[in-house]
């Protein structure tokens, strides 16, 4: 589900420790009052020399063809096209490529899709998770913690997390073989 690609862009330039900040033209704080040109310069050039080799892959795959050609589009911008690839298609058809990882996503939420779907669209995510990625976690971010429950495994951490203005839920499950049991606590809690 990664839409246009911001989330394996910007963790591969934080893998390569480069500034996911760094193609933007201008920053608000450069109007502040003691903003100091040379320094920001210096700073700038400085984050340009900083990269840490990077070994690891990472996919990005969505449903929809046209996020996929927008997401491989900023993936060149980015210069990142050797590292990131993509696949399109549903995740429940995602064939995953390693015994272990981490997936990181931010699923659709009850703006544009109505509740019904947003909820089978999360149990099918959390069914997806525990028959196919036991040893893998999974970071899942969404303004919808209703829907979260759903996904029905335990979260192992959880943070309050700001798109924009809209309060967001990142949460961290651990999927590990008989990770069903919780089927049982997640339909008790929804009773
Ligand atoms: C909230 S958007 C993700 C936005 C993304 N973070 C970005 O940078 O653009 C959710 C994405 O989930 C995708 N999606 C919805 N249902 C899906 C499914 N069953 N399998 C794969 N992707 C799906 C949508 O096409 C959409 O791009």
């Amino acid at each position: 589900m990664c839409g246009s690609g911001t989330i394996p862009v910007e963790a591969t330039l934080m893998a390569i420790n480069k500034p996911p900040g760094i193609f933007r033209k201008h920053f608000a704080f450069e109007k502040w009052k003691d903003f100091d040109p040379v320094m920001w310069s210096s700073v700038k050039s400085q984050s340009e020399n900083m990269r840490t080799p990077f070994h690891n892959a990472v996919i990005g795959s969505d449903i929809s063809a046209q996020m996929i050609s927008i997401a491989r589009a900023n993936t060149v911008n980015a210069g990142l096209e050797h590292v990131i690839g993509y696949k399109q298609g549903d995740f429940e058809a995602f064939v995953k490529p390693c015994e272990t990882g981490m997936i990181i996503t931010n699923p659709p939420y009850g703006e544009r899709i109505r509740v019904n779907d947003i909820i089978d669209l999360y149990k099918r995510f959390g069914d997806t998770l525990k028959k196919s990625y036991s040893g893998f976690s999974a970071w899942v971010i969404s303004a919808d913690k209703n829907a979260l429950k759903f996904i029905g495994l335990k979260p192992s951490k959880k943070y309050t997390v700001f798109n924009g203005p809209l309060e967001c839920f990142f949460a961290k499950f651990d999927i590990y073989k008989g990770s069903k049991k919780v089927n049982n606590q997640r339909n008790d809690e929804n009773k």
